[in-house]
């Protein structure tokens, strides 16, 4: 009697504390579809970075000493959806950015609408194009140019699209419609939409993050 009502607690205690774990699973850089989300995973291959896709939506990440990474859920294609994400972005403090992720081609464009950045703003010494009031803050719209860097095409040159929220924060709804007249009105045109994530970016650093992508 007791060893069987030992067995059974013992059951119990693992089922509570197993099933979370598993659910997030250890990714490899690369692109995917998990738990019903696109999950994008890229790497310089610096350092150390572990990332885990998570139930539905969610992911975490935590990378050392790295070079440069990429890693985060959303959809494929990207579209102007009205996204929703929250969690923890232990990211303040070093080089690293959460934000609004993606992609286009014809032209090759890389887009970001930076909800925080750390001890870097993606936006110096690019010149202010204008502003955007969206979802309670104000955003600075920049481009800049990368030559020769990897994209989603391999290697090459290509413009990147900013939205820089002056109010940092970490969980909220972006209507990205918003940004995307914003850059129209700039004259900063994108192409054919590929993936559309939100990433977390670390950049010659160590931190951590937990983010779920909610809905859409
Ligand atoms: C996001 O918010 C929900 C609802 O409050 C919560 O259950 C979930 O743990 C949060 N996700 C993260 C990654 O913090």
């Amino acid at each position: 009697m007791i060893g069987s009502t030992l067995l059974v607690t013992l059951a119990a205690v693992v089922g509570t504390f197993a099933s979370p774990l598993e659910l997030y699973k250890r990714t490899e850089p690369g692109t995917g579809q998990d738990n019903g989300f696109f999950y994008s995973f890229w790497t310089d291959g610096a350092g150390s970075v572990q990332y885990n896709n998570g139930p539905a939506g969610s992911y975490d990440v935590t990378w050392s000493n790295v070079g440069n990474f990429v890693a985060g859920k959303g959809w494929n294609p990207g579209s102007s959806r009205v996204i929703t994400y929250n969690g923890t972005w232990n990211g303040a403090n070093v080089n690293s950015y959460l934000s609004i992720y993606g992609w286009t081609r014809n032209p090759l464009i890389e887009y970001y609408v930076v909800e925080s950045f750390g001890t870097y703003n993606p936006s110096s010494g690019a010149s202010k194009l204008g502003t955007v009031e969206s979802d309670g803050g104000t955003y600075d719209v920049y481009r800049t140019q990368r030559v020769n860097q990897p994209s989603i095409d391999g290697t090459a040159t290509f413009y990147q699209f900013w939205s820089v929220r002056q109010q940092k924060r970490v969980g909220g709804t972006v209507t990205m419609q918003n940004h995307f007249d914003a850059w129209s009105s700039a004259g900063l045109q994108l192409g054919t939409h590929n993936y559309q994530i939100v990433a977390t970016e670390g950049y010659q650093s160590s931190g951590s993050a937990s983010i779920e992508v909610i809905a859409s």
